[in-house]
């Protein structure tokens, strides 16, 4: 909701939980005054802050500059060599890590693969020996579309062991999505698998390859993992399996010592225009920012089983199933299949398996699982667990206090994470022995960052005043630049408010300094807790050759948090009918992914539109959820449509 200036607020939670004693004494962070202590040392020389935490990394050649700050370009660790994969791997073979598990990984039909750290390396040096037996170089780009399995993990590893710029493109996007994201990044590899188990079925991967290769001319090779076994096409010449491709290639590989902003990754998000960005992140930066939140957050030690529920092909999963925690020699779960399969309790049964200490998961997840009963977690020991964490969305109270109640038995702390594909880290979160929470709040800054709520002037807001989200100072895992577009990268996030990065995000501050996120102020909906722009949808639809026009809104969802409703007008001659908008469901998914297909659409004659020919989004919404419509209409081009829009609601 939106008032002058700012945003109002509207969510009133009064719960405090404050640490256990028993936690905070082995926390990393221990209390309110060691947090204090890091977050009043990085204010008062944020360089020494920062040089001193990057300090615990394996450096091949030590840094110059610890910032290099041309607003808006960063650059950290100037003059600094190292490598991100021998931070995660090489520099934990040298101590008794050697033969600890450094990814535990479950198929969904059940098989079973657990990685040391010394096969880690092995597995990681043979890819990366076979990547470059194909020509690919330092500086190149490689995508990979594959689903949740250990060879996503190597492919990563190997690609940041000899310079390649990885893209990896979630297993959901459609064909037409990840040939964009191909051409976009012009990747001359492409690295897939014969599909994946999700629910028990196969999602073909290859199929949809072949489909966007034909329209990526930059792709030289398809390298297919045998996962499934089912039959697939394989072109002569182009395509080659792993398994071929591997044999013979030398398990040693020397690490390249890149430079600290040498370009680890490409991963494409939503924003508020058709198009996606490619949010490019850093080397060195990038794995501190991943590094030390892993520690501060999750309290990550040697001891703890970690699992984070992300997909790779997400933020999160870069950071929390891969590189934040193998920075720190931890044990990370990865699982492939579908959280309910075969039965609602799969997740709960891994934890008590495999007992798992630290669960990372997403609102949406729980609010899934809480709907299908608590009889499902009461049949697994969850005893092992001693932190949950979520991401992804602001969590509801009545998700948190099951979450709390019946998964962490009462007994763990919860760590609501705020952070953005572009921010590369967490960036507000409560560090669990020392931050006391309160349901719904991503509590207090992470030390080092500078987040504040302004309203549209920049002004700081008041207490309890909903504004914007936006970063003071520039941080190391900040994102670099969008990927060929250093324009897009400036106009996005540093345009807004002068000298600060927007977010995107309203939020509020309380009178405890505790921020509460409200979600988007932009054309950005979060969809089961994944970034969706409504452009991207729109333009989707008005690809097929049916309609006319399309204005997507959100309308809030029990379970997904957003529904995507569509407002579609179609062209003369065209009839709506129920098989029309089973086809222009079916038509988004083809040309986007699953994830972005509308759960309603709704034929119109005519959208709401400004007399500037703006679409009207805000009332589009108020329909969408049947509310009656409040706010400011005398812009309205035509009242007409607005009953109209309301009848055919009937
Ligand atoms: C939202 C995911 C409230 C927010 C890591 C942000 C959250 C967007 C939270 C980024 C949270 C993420 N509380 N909202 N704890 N975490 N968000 O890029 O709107 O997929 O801008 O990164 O998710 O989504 P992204």
């Amino acid at each position: 909701m939106q008032n002058e200036k700012g945003i109002t607020s509207v969510l009133n939670e009064r719960r405090k939980f404050k640490p256990s004693p028993a936690f905070s004494r082995l926390a990393h962070v221990k209390s309110m005054q060691a947090y204090k202590r890091l977050c009043k040392a990085a204010e008062r020389n944020p360089d020494a802050f920062w040089a001193s935490l990057a300090k615990e990394m394996d450096w091949f050649s030590p840094w110059k500059t610890v910032c290099d700050w041309n607003p808006p370009f960063a650059k950290w660790f100037v003059g600094g060599k190292m490598n991100v994969a021998h931070n995660c791997i090489d520099r934990h073979l040298i101590g008794w890590r050697k033969n600890k598990a450094a990814i535990i990984w479950e198929g969904e039909p059940g098989d079973v693969r657990v990685l040391t750290y010394q096969d880690l390396y092995r597995e990681v040096c043979i890819c990366a020996n076979a990547l470059k037996s194909q020509g690919v170089k330092k500086g190149d780009r490689v995508s990979i579309y594959l689903p949740m399995i250990p060879e996503l993990a190597i492919t990563m590893l190997a690609c940041a062991r000899i310079g390649v710029t990885h893209s990896i493109i979630f297993g959901g996007f459609s064909a037409v999505a990840l040939c964009d994201r191909i051409n976009d990044a012009s990747a001359k590899i492409v690295i897939t698998s014969d599909g994946g188990y999700r629910k028990g079925e196969i999602v073909d991967l290859k199929e949809k390859v072949d489909e966007a290769v034909l329209k990526a001319p930059s792709v030289q090779r398809v390298v297919v993992v045998r996962r499934t076994g089912i039959p697939v096409a394989m072109k002569e010449g182009r395509d080659i399996w792993w398994h071929d491709l591997m044999k013979g290639m030398p398990d040693r590989c020397k690490a390249e010592a890149l430079d600290s902003e040498h370009p680890l990754f490409i991963l494409y998000t939503s924003g508020t225009t058709g198009k996606p960005k490619g949010v490019v992140h850093s080397t060195a930066g990038y794995l501190l920012g991943a590094m030390m939140t892993s520690r501060w957050v999750f309290d990550l030690k040697d001891t703890d089983t970690y699992w984070c529920t992300a997909d790779i092909g997400w933020v999160t999963g870069h950071s929390y199933v891969v590189y934040g925690i193998l920075a720190n020699g931890g044990t990370t779960v990865m699982y492939e299949g579908a959280p309910t399969y075969p039965t609602p309790g799969r997740l709960w049964e891994m934890v008590d398996k495999y007992h798992v200490n630290i669960f990372y998961t997403a609102p949406t997840a729980i609010r899934a699982l809480m709907k299908l009963g608590d009889t499902w977690p009461k049949q697994s020991r969850l005893s092992s667990l001693r932190l949950l964490g979520t991401v992804g969305e602001p969590i509801n109270p009545t998700a948190w206090t099951w979450y709390h109640k019946v998964i962490g038995g009462g007994r763990c702390p919860i760590v609501d994470t705020w952070w953005q594909t572009e921010t590369g880290a967490i960036m507000i979160s409560p560090l669990p022995g020392a931050t006391e929470t309160k349901p719904g709040s991503a509590t207090l800054p992470i030390p080092g960052i500078f987040p504040e709520v302004v309203d549209r002037d920049g002004v700081k807001a008041a207490t309890n005043t909903g504004g914007y989200l936006v970063i003071k100072r520039p941080w190391p895992s900040m994102l670099r630049t969008v990927w060929g577009d250093p324009k897009r990268y400036e106009k996005q996030y540093w345009s807004d408010f002068p000298g600060c990065y927007f977010t995107g995000d309203g939020a509020r501050c309380d009178q405890d300094g505790y921020f509460w996120v409200m979600g988007r102020v932009d054309d950005v909906m979060n969809v089961s807790g994944h970034r969706l722009g409504t452009m991207e949808i729109e333009s989707a639809l008005v690809s097929a050759p049916a309609v006319a026009e399309a204005a997507v809104v959100g309308k809030p969802d029990e379970i997904k948090g957003t529904a995507i409703v569509a407002f579609v007008t179609l062209r003369s001659g065209q009839q709506p009918s129920d098989a029309l908008k089973a086809a222009l469901r079916a038509h988004v998914e083809k040309e986007i992914g699953v994830i972005a297909r509308p759960d309603d659409i709704r034929f119109t004659e005519n959208l709401p539109k400004t007399r500037s020919g703006k679409i009207m989004r805000r009332l589009l919404r108020d329909i969408a959820v049947g509310r009656e419509t409040t706010g400011d209409i005398t812009t309205l081009e035509d009242y007409t449509i607005l009953a109209k829009l309301r009848q055919d609601e009937d």
